[in-house]
């Protein structure tokens, strides 16, 4: 298959990136951040999407571009919507215009968080701006499009080279002996990078359509993922600070009970998907 990661820069592409290149012929963008091999690619501009995609012809657009600083998007509704929802929607058009299969990568905030976790049956109802974009270029998919896979994810953790991920954060922050505040009412499916592609690997090699809940097999409340992190690291879990959401006074309101269910995609695809456990341990053995 030829494949094109639109976002191969990000933590998560950069691992869409090579695994689906040790069997496929992949292909994929940067925006703000070059890498060697990557082709320039703004969503937001529909010549340039159209260009690009146009040229590449791939069977299967991978999309796991988008601005996903949730506070930044709450901040600036206006400018994130043009670049997340309009520029996704530039993409599925150019995917509709030459039958390319496309994936989307979404997230557990398409929900309030009232009573996670979520299957894929379960109502959506964003409380905050990512949420509602999010949701929104679901739709735009659901449109648009036959041939599409959503994949709702949450909480990735793994080896990232902007070390932007919050276990990786964390890690800095307690080797460095810093503190650091981490909710105690957050309830989410931590997510191990490496396996979660694995899993998006399988579905689209197998040709599966529609909405899937790719999650680790936990449920966890933040803090108490982040004392997991601690124990595995061996770092000194004196230093996390447990607070409730509220206290962090962040601008975008945050679905507290939320986190998904993944019994969907384990009947249909083989990959297991790991535990907090086994995905930190396995992340050990994999360090960078
Ligand atoms: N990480 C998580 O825990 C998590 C959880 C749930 C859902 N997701 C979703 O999974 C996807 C990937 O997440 P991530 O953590 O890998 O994000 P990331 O590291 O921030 O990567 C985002 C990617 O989007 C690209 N991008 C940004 N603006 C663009 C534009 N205008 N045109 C084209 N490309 C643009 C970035 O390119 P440059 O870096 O070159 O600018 C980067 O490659 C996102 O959709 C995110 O919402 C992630």
């Amino acid at each position: 298959m030829r494949i094109f990661i639109a976002g191969g820069s990000g933590f998560i592409g950069n691992i869409l990136l090579d695994y689906f290149s040790k069997e496929h012929e992949t292909h994929g963008s940067f925006y703000a951040n070059p890498a060697p091999g990557l082709t320039y690619f703004d969503m937001a501009d529909r010549e340039n999407v159209k260009k690009t995609i146009t040229r590449l012809k791939p069977d299967v657009i991978i999309h796991p571009a988008f601005n996903s600083n949730v506070e930044y998007c709450e901040e600036n509704p206006k400018e994130t919507w043009h670049m997340n929802v309009e520029g996704s929607k530039n993409v599925i058009e150019a995917a509709r215009d030459i039958g390319s299969k496309f994936v989307f990568f979404s997230s557990d905030y398409v929900f309030d968080g009232s009573n996670g976790p979520y299957s894929e049956e379960d109502a959506p109802n964003p409380i905050n701006e990512y949420g509602k974009q999010k949701l929104a270029v679901e739709n735009i998919i659901n449109d648009y499009l036959s041939d599409h896979l959503i994949i709702r994810t949450t909480v990735v953790y793994g080896w990232e080279i902007a070390g932007k991920n919050f276990c990786i954060r964390l890690i800095k922050n307690l080797k460095e002996n810093k503190s650091m505040k981490v909710p105690f009412d957050q309830i989410g499916s931590p997510t191990y990078a490496l396996n979660m592609v694995q899993a998006v690997k399988d579905l689209v090699e197998t040709d599966k359509r529609g909405i899937y809940h790719v999650v680790g097999s936990d449920l966890m409340d933040r803090y108490t993922f982040a004392r997991n992190v601690a124990e595995v690291f061996e770092l000194d879990e004196c230093f996390l600070i447990p607070v409730s959401t509220s206290e962090l006074r962040q601008k975008a309101r945050r679905p507290l009970h939320a986190g998904m269910k993944n019994d969907k995609v384990q009947k249909e695809i083989s990959t297991k998907l790991m535990g907090v456990k086994d995905g930190l341990e396995e992340m050990k053995r994999n360090r960078r």
